[in-house]
């Protein structure tokens, strides 16, 4: 094979690198499944892969935690290291390279790029006094805060909102401000640089308002790695770090250079949202001095967030994927991340949502219908599906949605859109389950063998499609599925064969354990209110009959949403409020209602509650009430408002 047609078949795929200070979590797991993800679709379009994770382990972040643990920082960062390998064997994370900074061959190659830099006169020595975010690892200029000085403490970091610590010393600084408009010329000859383009944007006007030279080095940090012939220096944590992606392919290591030649540049580098300037300035500023080719694509994706915030161990909102995995089983927590996380945004991870989505997208749709298919082919004794020659129109409809769906996937995948890809053929195994359904193939097998084979047939061919599209999101189960017909799953040029493939395969069905489980519920506390209540229920006598009413009952009561505009104690009376309820075209009404012990006014005023609007209306102490107010009563006689669940427009009826 020829040098360009080799490179043209590799795919080298790179996760950012985690700070170890703490056991991996679902984000760390989200980054490095993508990353893996990425690896295996390429595999299967038949290309050469290398995809490579690790972990940062110097700087300032790493050391203070380690303090605090009271360990070394090498001791604290080898406690956690075993905890990530185990986490992402788990996971099926396939990486072929798990770089650590603190390997001695990283070392020496990012010394060994500093010594070339210096020497070119693209790295010197000054001083810098400014701020700095521990957090982020990063230096913050006051412009980039909008939160005023106070107390002597830094701007907030832009980034993470925390406080920056001031920081005046000497520096090695990186000329970065020479790269400006090479960088600016080299966004606009790539606009495919950055996925999704929007970052792509920022990061052009990031460059554009003027880049400024960058400190590489700290002197009021020693862990890190020692600047050559200058070890009151350590290299920043960043500019140690961003040259795993080419020290762990062997750059600036003797007699790896043709190793490294066939690797870089890099194919696909995943980040989270937070990185991006790193990888999109600093990184190809750094790459430019080196002499080296720029990464082909970054893939910069949203935040997983729990309740609304980002998850991270700093907030201490963290789940952790060995919890998911002991409960759920790796691949339907994969699926679930891809399918469900857009990749392009932030999104809410929450247990019902997975356990909703296992149950409904792997155990009913997918899992059902192969379990389904297959049963009943063994019931009437076809294990053995012959080729299918002749096709009816509706199976040839089937087998062009099939297509259709391996072409549009292809080009999700291709993009790195994972959860629409997902979501494309998530669309197809619902037509397959509608196609089986409606052809009931049950009803055919002792008047039409024929029909009942096709069926069959056209099921297995469809499945087969399904098995190696998601093959790269859950390889296991389906390899299972696809031993389930009678196929082994193999790599090479494996997606070509599925498009060229005219439904004239052969399959020999074989009965498997359930695919997907359904997950068990999760006992939340409300579920377990409702338990007791349910309980409670059981214990409780028998509540008296009561009488049923027709739908023509129901609709002579207007139930209508209105909001409390006043309200008003009633003289002489110590439970009566007068209150002026707005019911929007509809007008207004005043309403009496005796609350008094159970609200103030401030509790009512500007709430939306549900009257009864077309109460005959009647007089007390002298007021006419015209409605009557809704409201929930315990069985300690305590009220409580009825509302709508949102804001609805004031009249608005209630059906
Ligand atoms: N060490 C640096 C990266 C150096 S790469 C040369 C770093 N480490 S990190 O551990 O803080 O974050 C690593 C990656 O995990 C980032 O891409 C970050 O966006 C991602 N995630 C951390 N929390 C996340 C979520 N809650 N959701 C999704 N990904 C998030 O930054």
């Amino acid at each position: 094979m020829s040098n360009t047609s080799m490179s043209e078949n590799k795919f080298y795929v790179t996760t950012p690198i985690y700070y170890v200070t703490a056991k991996p979590h679902l984000g760390s797991l989200y980054s490095t499944l993508l990353a893996d993800v990425a690896a295996r679709w390429n595999k299967l379009r038949g290309k050469r892969v290398f995809f490579l994770t690790g972990t940062d382990e110097h700087g300032q972040k790493v050391a203070q935690a380690a303090e605090q643990a009271g360990k070394t920082p090498k001791e604290f960062v080898d406690s956690f290291i075993d905890a990530y390998q185990t986490a992402w064997h788990k996971y099926e994370l396939d990486y072929d390279y798990f770089i650590r900074t603190t390997d001695p061959e990283h070392v020496k190659a990012v010394q060994q790029w500093l010594t070339q830099l210096i020497a070119k006169g693209d790295i010197y020595k000054s001083h810098y006094t400014g701020w700095y975010c521990t957090s982020c690892e990063t230096f913050v200029s006051d412009k980039e805060s909008e939160t005023p000085l106070s107390n002597g403490q830094g701007p907030a970091c832009p980034s993470c909102g925390r406080v920056t610590h001031a920081v005046s010393e000497e520096t090695y600084f990186f000329k970065l401000s020479s790269y400006q408009d090479a960088l600016l010329k080299f966004y606009a000859q790539h606009p495919d640089f950055i996925t999704p383009k929007e970052r792509l944007n920022e990061v052009i006007s990031f460059v554009q308002s003027g880049l400024k030279d960058l400190s590489i080095s700290r002197t009021t940090v020693t862990w890190g790695i020692p600047f050559p012939n200058d070890a009151a220096h350590v290299a920043y944590v960043w500019a140690d770090a961003l040259n795993n992606y080419i020290t762990a392919i062997g750059y600036g290591q003797p007699g790896k250079e043709e190793l490294f030649n066939s690797w870089w540049p890099a194919d696909l580098q995943i980040l989270g949202k937070d990185i991006v300037r790193f990888h999109a300035v600093y990184w190809p500023a750094f790459l430019m001095a080196s002499g080296l080719s720029l990464p082909k694509k970054l893939l910069v994706h949203g935040w997983i967030k729990m309740d609304k915030q980002k998850m991270s161990k700093s907030l201490g909102n963290v789940v952790d994927p060995i919890d998911l995995y002991n409960k759920y089983g790796a691949e339907p927590v994969r699926y679930y991340l891809m399918r469900k996380m857009s990749i392009t945004h932030d999104s809410d991870f929450t247990i019902q949502d997975l356990e909703q989505t296992i149950t409904s997208d792997l155990a009913n749709d997918l899992g059902n219908l192969l379990n389904r298919m297959v049963s009943l082919a063994d019931k009437h004794g076809v294990m053995e599906v012959p080729q299918h020659k002749i096709w009816s129109e509706t199976a040839l409809a089937l087998r062009d949605e099939c297509f259709n769906t391996i072409q549009e996937y292809e080009q999700f995948m291709q993009d790195c859109l994972y959860h629409m890809a997902l979501a494309r053929l998530w669309k197809f195994v619902n037509s397959v389950n509608a196609y089986f359904h409606a052809a009931q193939p049950w009803k055919m097998v002792g008047n039409d063998r024929d029909a009942f084979m096709e069926v069959i047939s056209a099921t297995c061919h469809s499945l087969r499609a399904v098995a190696i599209l998601a093959w790269p999101v859950m390889p296991h189960k389906m390899e299972e599925m696809l031993g389930s017909l009678g196929h082994t799953f193999t790599m090479q040029d494996i997606i070509e064969n599925l498009e060229l493939e005219i439904w004239n395969e052969h399959f020999m069905l074989k009965k498997i354990p359930t695919l997907f489980e359904k997950p068990e519920p999760e006992i939340t506390s409300v579920t377990q209110e409702v338990l007791a209540a349910l309980e409670a229920a059981a214990e409780a006598p028998a509540t008296p009959a009561v009488p049923d009413v027709v739908i023509d009952d129901v609709m002579k009561m207007h139930l209508l949403v209105g909001t409390i505009e006043q309200c008003e104690e009633v003289p002489k009376s110590d439970k009566l409020y007068k209150m002026q309820v707005n019911f929007g075209a509809s007008g207004m009404r005043q309403i009496l209602s005796g609350i008094r012990k159970h609200f103030t006014p401030d509790e009512l005023i500007g709430k939306q509650a549900v009257f009864v609007f077309n109460l005959k209306p009647r007089m007390m102490l002298g007021l006419e009430s015209q409605g009557m107010m809704l409201l929930a009563e315990d069985a300690e006689g305590k009220l409580t408002m009825t509302t709508v669940a949102r804001a609805v427009p004031n009249g608005t009826r209630l059906r």
